[in-house]
Formats: structure tokens, sequence, C-alpha cells
């Protein structure tokens, strides 16, 4: 992760990193990450020693700046998910919508830094909506900029991923039409592959593992960590235990008595994890997914396990003041204003 290799990357829209750690697991390096959330950037720093990022809007920074200052650094790739809210069925060029600024900002630095390819992630729907008015102008604003798109629903858990996440990968580069690879998993690993070896209850950051690994996927995800971090239980009310420990592992609000069902008017309520297959999506700050055993919902760990983090990246939650020196110094160099 922290030898420079042949082929540099900017993570648009980064987040704490998970795609640009999968880049880096393939031999690219990232050469700057941009996002507007700090806490995001704070881990992303953290577990990437002298990582540039920059902790701005993407849309309204110009990529052309941002070329000026990264000064003779050549981008081999673009990579990204921009949120798909702003996604207008109603228009014919999405990039003339206002609403649609963030996919318009992904647009616009392929189209300043001209690199070999991009990787542009989003929900499967962007494919279907409006018809397919959104996939034909996304096909559309690439080629218009010398881009020819190869465009897949793919589903994490087909390539080893404990989560049954899908998502819409598109791939452009100048001259050739990417193929993507075949599932590379016909037994898709389980929830309980990835969190058996994981306490009920919460360990210190740092602590050791409580027990051996008990499936290949926790022997692959612990390589290179020093112990178990971010496991810490979130603490329910006495209610909330009594209320999912009735539901079984896999199961949902629909195996409660029937007058607890309506707790919680939300389709996904009092959803567990199945231990026998893969997770259903993680998305952020849930309350309704439980793990399969304990009467609680997942950690930041288990989360992360579920996503394919490894141990040894740590969540580092929080605290601006503590965001490693070189990324507050170019921060501030890169700043629009
Ligand atoms: C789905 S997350 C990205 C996850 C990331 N690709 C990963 O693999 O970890 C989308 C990110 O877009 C960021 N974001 C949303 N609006 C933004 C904006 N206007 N400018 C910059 N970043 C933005 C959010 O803070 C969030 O981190």
């Amino acid at each position: 992760m922290e030898t420079e290799s042949t082929y540099q990357f900017i993570d648009l829209f980064s987040g704490c990193g998970g795609m640009s750690l999968g880049f880096e697991m393939c031999g690219f390096s990232p050469a700057l990450a941009i996002d507007n959330w700090q806490d995001a950037l704070t881990t992303y720093t953290y577990n990437r020693k002298g990582a540039k990022t920059l902790c701005a809007d993407l849309s309204t920074i110009d990529p052309y700046q941002i070329k000026a200052q990264l000064g003779t650094k050549k981008i081999d790739i673009i990579i990204g998910g921009p949120p798909c809210q702003g996604f207008s069925v109603a228009g014919k060029r999405i990039i003339d919508d206002k609403r649609n600024t963030l996919y318009r900002s992904f647009v616009k630095f392929v189209e300043a830094f001209s690199p070999k390819a991009f990787v542009m992630e989003n929900v499967p729907q962007i494919l279907t909506m409006g018809n397919g008015i959104i996939l034909n102008s996304i096909i559309h604003d690439f080629e218009n900029i010398g881009y020819r798109i190869s465009y897949k629903i793919l589903t994490a858990s087909d390539y080893g991923v404990p989560q049954n996440r899908r998502r819409a990968f598109f791939v452009g580069t100048p001259d050739i039409n990417f193929k993507f690879p075949e599932k590379t998993k016909e037994d898709p690993i389980t929830s309980k592959d990835a969190l058996s070896d994981l306490p009920l209850e919460s360990l210190p950051n740092g602590s050791s593992y409580t027990s051996s690994p008990n499936s290949p996927y926790q022997e692959l995800i612990r390589r290179g960590s020093k112990g178990v971090y971010n496991h810490e239980v979130t603490v329910h009310t006495e209610n909330t235990r009594r209320i999912i420990s009735m539901v079984p592992d896999g199961g949902n609000y629909k195996d409660l008595p029937i007058e607890l069902q309506n707790i919680r008017k939300v389709h996904i309520a009092w959803t567990r994890l199945n231990s026998k297959k893969p997770s259903f999506t993680i998305d952020c700050g849930h309350n309704h997914h439980f793990h399969y055993e304990y009467p609680r919902v997942p950690t930041v760990r288990e989360s992360a396990r579920l996503q394919s983090f490894p141990d040894k990246i740590f969540v580092y939650v929080f605290s601006f003041l503590m965001v490693p020196r070189k990324s507050i110094l170019y921060d501030k160099e890169l700043k629009m204003e």
C-alpha cells in the first residue's frame, strides 16, 4: 500500500477509501482522494501514511486547478462512485441538469486528466431509470470526451465478499472495450465465515483475538493485523434485546408475535443476518440489521469484515485535529476559494 506503483489513480468521492483499497491491492497507487467528509478522509490518511487528500465539495472544484497543483504527476485512472440522489429522469441530457453536478464533476475530471481508464460505480437502478435515459446520457457524455464505455451489474458475493451487494460498474477507456471478469466464487462466503471469531462483547482496540480463525476468510482478513480494532458493541435497551432474541438466525419482524411486528414501521425491521448466507448490503448508520446470533447490531469491525476490509484497516472516527499534518497542508493548498 505504501509503495508507489507505475499506475496512479485519483479517487473521487473516496469516503474512507474502500475502492482505493481494492485498487491498491492490485498494485495501483493513490495520487489523490477527494471527499467532502473530513472524518472519512481522516480514516483514509490514517491507513495510508503520506496519502494526499482533499476535503472539498466536488460540485464546485475545478479539476484543471487540481491538475495544476498535482504538477507533472500523470494520472492513469480515475475511480469513484458519485452519489446518485441527483439523477433526474426528466431531462434528456443529465449533464446539463443542475441536480447532477456530482456526476458532472466525474466527467469533468476525466476530461481534464485524460486518464487511460476510469471506473465509476453506482446503484443498479441507474441502468434502468427513466427507461434508460440516464444510461444513454452516461454513455453519450463519456463518448463525447473520447471514451468507450462498458458497463455491468456485479454482485460482490460472486467475487469473495461476504455481502450480496449489487452495483453497476462503468469502465471507460479511449480505445478498448473492457471485459468484466467472470465470477470467481460458486459457493459464496457466509456471514458466519466472516464473523464467527469475533465475540459478543466489546474488545478494547488492539486486543488479541479471542479465538483462532474459523474459516479461510478469517485467516485472510486477519493477515497483517496486530489485533482486534473497532469492536465496540452498541448497547441496546433491554426491550430491544428481548425482542431481537425472538428473531431466529436469518429471520425478521415477521417471526415476532403479531403484537410486536409493527413496532418499527419499516420493511427491514428486526432483520438478522443469515449465518449460512452472505450479508445483505451494508449501508450507513442502520439500526435494523442485527447479528445472526448476538442480540445486537454488528460492530464497526463486523461491518468492515462483511465488506471485506482487512482487519488491519482502522476506522478512525472523528477529530479534525488529528488528521495527519500532510493532509491538512494539502487540503489548504488545494482549496478552491
Ligand atoms: C458511497 S460513499 C463512497 C464510498 C467509497 N467509494 C468507498 O469505496 O469507500 C459516497 C461519498 O461521497 C461523498 N460526497 C457526497 N457528496 C459529495 C460532494 N458534493 N463532494 C465530495 N464528496 C461528496 C460522501 O461524503 C461519501 O463519502
